[in-house]
């Protein structure tokens, strides 16, 4: 096979044809639900053929050496013993396995960080609240900064969140709302020399990030097969460090095994956990041989390949630089990038009917994000499409032209402008940024206005121009109040965001 070039469109084209799209449909989030190639749903069809033709024989004399060996393959790509694996239907199940049996009593501590999946939080609530144990978040500094010193400045705050009562920390291998990569062994290393235990939540890492869980040093990792490894809808797994299985309840009691077998270990009990469809299960093994063919290290080269383009393309439209370095070990497949203020909702349901673009529009801590996921299908043609109209999505709902008024802080509105049209003579700016600061004597004597310009400069290297820049014709007075000067306006808090960036 000759070898994919991560920047040349033609040679991923065939592997499209494998994905089978509603027609008008540009599908950006396949970090939510990454939806199977056809040779993967040709396997699951495969599996529930036999089930339907005879499901006396299937279940009972075809399921348990199918599931060991299904099983067996996916051990082996995620680099540990098949005992230490049970197939679950998605890692939400994965973290009901993991909360259901662990020990904890009144006044221990789960930690998270700030940037984990909403619905684990719900499972660790559940289980905290009638124990009286706590749950305590880590808040990591954003956005992060390059290298070693990004790295540490994560590793410093679970540091410090971390107290005697901590029993576990719980955090994401590449985080839902924000797409980052977290430095995974590190944190696996800090909280075994703090004697607390780990549980990485890592759906989005699986395919993505070459895996080595025994390697990792953690005790716990749940992650849905469903996602980036694009194997059918309902297949997960859950990974327990042998020193705990002895602890592990499955959430929902069976036979466990087939009979006349039964369970004895805790893989066994989430054999059979009532009569349900095993195919997603038994159909990874062609997932695994699907990007296998293509090649993990292409795959990975490839999406990042578009998901910088994505990337770059965003920024250049917003003007509002990614939070994370760019580089490979901060993002993968998957990138988020900040957005003004505005109706997330409103955004995503737009992109979805005008334009037929399926991509989250996320709010996290207070900000709006929008997140593009990358896979083999993804094209840049497709990433220029949705820049495109997000572009006319944003500009409209950004009133062009007419100064908005903020209400409590009215004296100030920021404004944006694309350089090309403005082209101020010496700046080499791919953006301009411009605050308008209203004469308002309250905000001048707190300087708000002066802080809110200066740490702007200076965190993104943009030039900031002043009340006297505007005023003064001679500079770009007369340009930036003529009338075609398109803008985009940010709210008060957007303002608030930037000074606190
Ligand atoms: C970080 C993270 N954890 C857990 C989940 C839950 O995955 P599932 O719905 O497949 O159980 C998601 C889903 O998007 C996620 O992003």
């Amino acid at each position: 096979m000759t070898t994919r070039r991560a920047d040349r469109e033609s040679d991923w084209s065939d592997l499209r044809a494998d994905w089978e799209f509603r027609p008008g449909v540009t599908y950006l989030n396949h970090g939510s639900f990454g939806p199977s190639p056809a040779p993967v749903c040709e396997a699951q069809a495969e599996w529930q053929r036999r089930l339907q033709s005879n499901p006396m024989d299937f279940y009972v004399r075809e399921y348990e050496p199918a599931y060991f060996a299904a099983r067996e393959r996916l051990a082996a790509f995620v680099r540990t013993a098949a005992a230490n694996l049970a197939f679950v239907e998605n890692a939400t199940y994965g973290m009901n396995v993991v909360a259901n049996g662990f020990p904890l009593a009144a006044g221990d501590e789960v930690l998270f960080t700030d940037h984990e999946y909403g619905a684990v939080l719900r499972v660790w609530r559940r289980i905290c609240e009638p124990l009286g144990a706590k749950i305590a978040t880590a808040t990591l500094p954003f956005p992060f900064a390059e290298g070693k010193t990004g790295v540490d400045a994560i590793l410093d705050a679970v540091d410090r969140a971390i107290t005697p009562r901590t029993k576990l920390f719980v955090f994401s291998h590449i985080t839902s709302p924000t797409a980052v990569i977290f430095p995974a062994a590190e944190l696996c290393k800090l909280a075994r020399d703090r004697g607390v235990r780990v549980c990485i939540d890592g759906p989005h890492a699986l395919a993505t990030l070459p895996l080595a869980l025994d390697a990792l040093g953690c005790d716990y990792y749940t992650a849905s097969c469903h996602k980036w490894l694009s194997a059918p809808f309902g297949s997960g797994f859950v990974y327990v460090h042998p020193r705990h299985h002895a602890e592990i309840k499955p959430p929902v009691l069976s036979w466990g095994r087939i009979q006349p077998a039964v369970p004895t270990c805790w893989t066994d009990e989430l054999m059979w956990q009532g009569t349900r469809d095993p195919s997603p299960y038994l159909s990874v093994p062609a997932a695994i041989d699907y990007l296998d063919a293509v090649g993990f290290e292409a795959y990975r080269e490839r999406t990042h390949y578009l998901a910088r383009y994505a990337r770059q393309r965003i920024e250049q439209l917003t003007g509002k630089p990614a939070y994370v370095p760019d580089d490979p070990t901060w993002y993968g497949s998957m990138i988020c990038l900040p957005l003004a203020h505005g109706d997330s909702r409103a955004l995503q349901q737009r992109l979805r009917s005008e334009f037929g673009i399926e991509t989250p529009i996320v709010d996290w801590n207070g900000r709006r994000f929008v997140r593009v996921s990358c896979h083999l299908y993804t094209t840049t043609a497709e990433i220029d499409f949705f820049v495109e109209s997000l572009e006319q999505c944003l500009c409209e709902t950004n009133s062009p032209r007419v100064p908005r008024k903020f209400g409590l802080k009215d004296y100030m509105y920021v404004a944006w402008f694309r350089d090309k049209q403005l082209k101020p003579d010496e700046e080499a700016y791919d953006w301009v940024a411009m605050f308008l600061i209203a004469a308002n004597s309250a905000a001048d004597a707190k300087g708000w206005g002066d802080r809110l310009a200066n740490s702007f400069a200076e965190r993104s290297h943009r030039h900031v121009f002043r009340q006297s820049d505007i005023d003064s014709p001679a500079k770009y007075g007369d340009y930036i109040r003529s009338e075609n000067v398109p803008r985009v306006e940010y709210g008060v808090e957007a303002a608030d965001d930037l000074i606190g960036w």
